[in-house]
């Protein structure tokens, strides 16, 4: 990276101005990190911005494995990922971490379908066996179909032309405990350690989730997955509402890290995630939307919500609770560091060099354009930029998307 102001800066751009090849920004534009989001269900993009009617567990069953289960059919895929992938490259998203289906075709087809798009993007082919907790017309036939399947998956991603790059990665994505026989989970443990992936899950994320995990497994989930080698420094748990400290403890211990999802946890998980807590024990922490159990798929409304969640907690939300039981002191994050989960926490939870301008890291970046709706005011610096975009910003902002260096909207 050259200082524009250099010597050596005005000589790189003359260079390139004479080649046709330097971009210039517009006045009152500024350049940021690509935002990452660190938790996007594919498939359920068809259902966005509804069906949030029911807690988690009924919400799973009577809407969202029935949607899931479409991706049988390859067209119906071929049909949506496109639309999702573009879309969320039009929010400014550089990287996004998928999960897709149980089917293997349809989930290769998401990762053949970021590449071309130029999305940097995990993903992965989603695993569940237990009888109890799938229906059978949605599930894995046994544990040990589960792990070959998301083995074939992962050697199917990995040669895809493009995906030496390492620009689209497979992940291993046991969907939660509670979808998953302890067959399954260790099988994909086994797999983990064996090929070096990433993993991916939802961890603590109810009230019903956490207690069906302690009663079945006498365990949280965090201390469960570990348990199988399932927490490594490349695990994206999301949501992770109930961890407690020492949960919280071994994820630092392991370096997985948490996808906060704040506007799904509205619907699904019954509490706010302390993210000041998860700041203490030193846990890499970054943002996800959770599409489509968060109805919104800009990762800069995710950010807004992160602020307002932690407002909300620091508050207390009963009125007719004394002020003391109803807050939680010093819970407030500010926009600036919801920009932070939004960018450079996601990269370090990935453990990839993004999320950053910074020698070693790569291009991905959106060029944001303050004149759509952030009511600029002569006197604003960069601190009521960055302020007024966690606030105000959206699609319209997002005027141009580079990743790894090229230019994808
Ligand atoms: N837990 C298991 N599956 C899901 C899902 O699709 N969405 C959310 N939010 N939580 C889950
Ligand atoms: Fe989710």
């Amino acid at each position: 990276m050259l200082d524009a102001g250099s010597d050596e800066g005005r000589q790189a751009a003359a260079h390139f101005r004479a080649k046709g090849r330097l971009t210039e920004l517009e006045a009152g534009q500024v350049l940021i990190p690509g935002l990452v989001d660190l938790h996007v269900h594919a498939p359920q993009w068809p259902q966005l911005g509804q069906r949030l009617d029911l807690p988690l567990e009924q919400w799973l069953q009577r809407y969202t494995f029935p949607l899931e289960a479409r991706y049988a059919d390859l067209d119906f895929a071929a049909e949506v990922y496109p639309v999702l992938v573009d879309a969320l490259l039009a929010q400014g998203t550089t990287t996004a971490v998928y999960y897709a289906t149980i089917h293997v075709e349809a989930s290769v087809l998401l990762a053949q379908t970021c590449l071309a798009k130029g999305q940097r993007a995990l993903v992965g082919r989603v695993a569940m066996d237990h009888p109890a907790e799938c229906p059978d017309w949605y599930r894995d036939a046994s544990a040990e179909a589960g792990v070959a399947d998301t083995r074939r998956f992962i050697a199917a991603v990995q040669a895809l032309p493009g995906a030496e790059t390492g620009l689209v990665r497979p992940a291993i994505t046991p969907r939660f405990i509670p979808a998953c026989t302890d067959a399954l989970l260790k099988g994909l443990g086994e797999l983990a350690a064996e090929t070096g992936c990433h993993v991916q899950t939802h961890v603590s994320e109810s009230d019903w989730e956490h207690d069906h995990v302690l009663a079945r497994c006498g365990a949280s989930d965090a201390a469960s997955l570990d348990a199988v080698g399932l927490l490594t420094r490349r695990s994206v748990l999301a949501h992770g509402v109930f961890l407690s400290g020492p949960d919280l403890d071994l994820l630092a211990a392991r370096g997985a890290g948490v996808a906060h999802c704040p506007l799904s946890n509205v619907y699904f998980s019954d509490a706010v995630l302390p993210v000041r807590k998860v700041f203490a024990h030193e846990v890499n922490i970054g943002l996800g939307t959770d599409i489509s159990g968060g109805a919104n798929a800009s990762m800069l409304n995710s950010a807004r919500h992160a602020v307002i969640a932690s407002r909300t907690l620091e508050s207390g939300v009963d009125p007719d609770l004394p002020r003391a039981a109803r807050r939680r002191e010093g819970a407030r994050i500010t926009a600036a560091e919801a920009f932070w989960l939004a960018t450079a926490g996601g990269g370090i939870v990935l453990d990839t060099a993004i999320g950053l301008f910074k020698p070693g890291y790569a291009f991905d970046a959106v060029v944001i354009d303050p004149s759509r709706g952030l009511h600029m005011a002569p006197e604003d610096g960069p601190e009521a930029l960055l302020e007024k975009l966690i606030y105000l910003g959206g699609q319209a902002n997002i005027a141009a998307v580079w990743v790894a260096g090229r230019r994808v909207r």
